[in-house]
């Protein structure tokens, strides 16, 4: 993933584990402290660790990197915590590889952003993905369309968010939206077919526009990037507050209940932090969820066993196998060596339990000659060698197994 990023620009940031509580309940309210783990420290200032990266790196841009060329592209990689009831794919604490991308609105800002969290996903080996797009002007046009007061519209987005939309149905009923409204709304809320909210949102030249970027997003998505896994769907209106206009998701399938595997979108904190506006995009990637779906979809997990395992054959070649050790180590081989003086039997049988395919034995006698032997684990075969020949042993071994 690290490397995904890169290929893309982005320059990897940190921040701290804990933050000011007041960083996340700015924009989210006090309401948003049940979902929080925090605490006093000794000075007795509010603290809490940090249940996602947005704020934080959005803290940090407008305390340090203002001043930076835009777009500035910032990923990371950080353990999260959030106070919820745990289960499979949800737990108290998890990682998210994320990213900012700050002082760009434009839709192949927004294109190459969605595409980046693809890859990402794509270049780790997910097979199966489905990605929804959707935006919030257009959702906040159709709730204002059909005359849903905000204090309605705050009722209904969690169940929207849930895609609960049975219960959606009875809701808006007993708000007294008639039925034949609240059936087109909800055929609106859940189309893919962009041309039915132009439709019903003509005369809303805000809400035209975003629709009219979001066409080109997907545009861009399938005749640029090549991915056409994505569809419309204004029924993604993302849990965190801070949102606005494009919002998208990603799920896999084969993760079941908690499938969501990355969420982002265009978001205001800048100005809510002190700093000069200007828009931000980002998105997270649930990296437990990511290794829970390749294990779903029984992706084989590659394995960095040690190369080479060296065993002084008497005590006194212990100080010659460790810098022989030494020196394949600095040649790029992952070497380790006997330290617990288990006898060359034993030694041998240790090297087998973990899969290394090599092993090299330094005894006295190949010591005065200036070579060691070396072991192949698989045919059990041995060869003595000449010492300045063992690194061109050692590739050409490695290169069969
Ligand atoms: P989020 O949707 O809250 O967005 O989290 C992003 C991803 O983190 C989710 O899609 C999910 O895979 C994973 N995740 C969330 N909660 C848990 C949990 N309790 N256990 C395991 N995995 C979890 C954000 O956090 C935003 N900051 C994303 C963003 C960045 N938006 C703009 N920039």
């Amino acid at each position: 993933m690290r490397t995904t990023f890169l290929t893309f620009g982005y320059k990897e940031i940190q921040t701290p584990t804990f933050e000011h509580v007041e960083l996340f309940t700015e924009k989210s309210g006090q309401g948003i402290i049940d979902e929080l783990y925090t605490f006093a420290d000794k000075g007795g200032r509010n603290l809490t660790l940090r249940p996602e990266l947005t704020a934080p790196v959005i803290r940090f841009y407008v305390n340090q990197l203002q001043m930076e060329p835009k777009p500035l592209k910032l990923f990371y990689f950080g353990n999260c915590f959030r106070y919820d009831r745990p289960q499979k794919g949800r737990y108290r604490e998890f990682w998210q590889a994320g990213c900012e991308l700050i002082g760009t609105k434009t839709p192949e800002g927004q294109a190459e952003l969605i595409a980046l969290a693809y890859t990402l996903l794509k270049d780790v080996g997910v097979e199966k993905m489905q990605g929804a797009l959707g935006n919030l002007t257009v959702v906040r046009a159709l709730f204002n369309h059909f005359n849903l007061t905000q204090e309605q519209q705050q009722e209904i987005l969690p169940l929207i968010d849930k895609q609960a939309f049975d219960e959606l149905q009875s809701t808006l009923e007993n708000m007294g939206l008639p039925d034949e409204q609240t059936s087109k709304l909800l055929t609106l809320l859940q189309t893919t077919d962009i041309s039915l909210l132009e439709q019903a949102l003509q005369k809303d030249k805000e809400a035209l526009e975003q629709l009219s970027t979001t066409k080109k997003i997907l545009e861009l998505l399938s005749s640029s990037f090549g991915i056409t896994s994505f569809t419309l769907n204004m029924s993604i209106v993302r849990g965190l507050d801070y949102y606005k206009d494009m919002v998208f998701e990603i799920e896999a399938p084969a993760l079941g209940a908690e499938k969501q595997l990355c969420g982002g979108g265009m978001y205001d904190l800048v100005k809510l932090f002190g700093g000069t506006s200007l828009p931000t995009a980002g998105f997270a990637i649930g990296f437990d969820r990511t290794v829970l779906t390749l294990e779903t979809e029984k992706y084989h997990f590659p394995t960095c066993p040690t190369h080479v395992y060296v065993i002084p054959i008497e005590e006194e070649m212990i100080p010659p196998a460790l810098q022989l050790t030494q020196q394949l180590r600095q040649e790029g081989f992952f070497t380790d060596v006997d330290l617990v003086r288990r006898g060359v039997g034993k030694a041998l049988k240790y090297a087998n339990t973990q899969h290394i395919p090599i092993c090299i034995l330094l005894g006295p006698d190949e010591q005065k000659n200036n070579t060691v032997c070396l072991r192949d684990m698989n045919t059990g075969k041995q060869t003595t060698i000449p010492q300045q020949h063992i690194i061109k042993e050692l590739k050409q071994h490695l290169k069969h197994q």
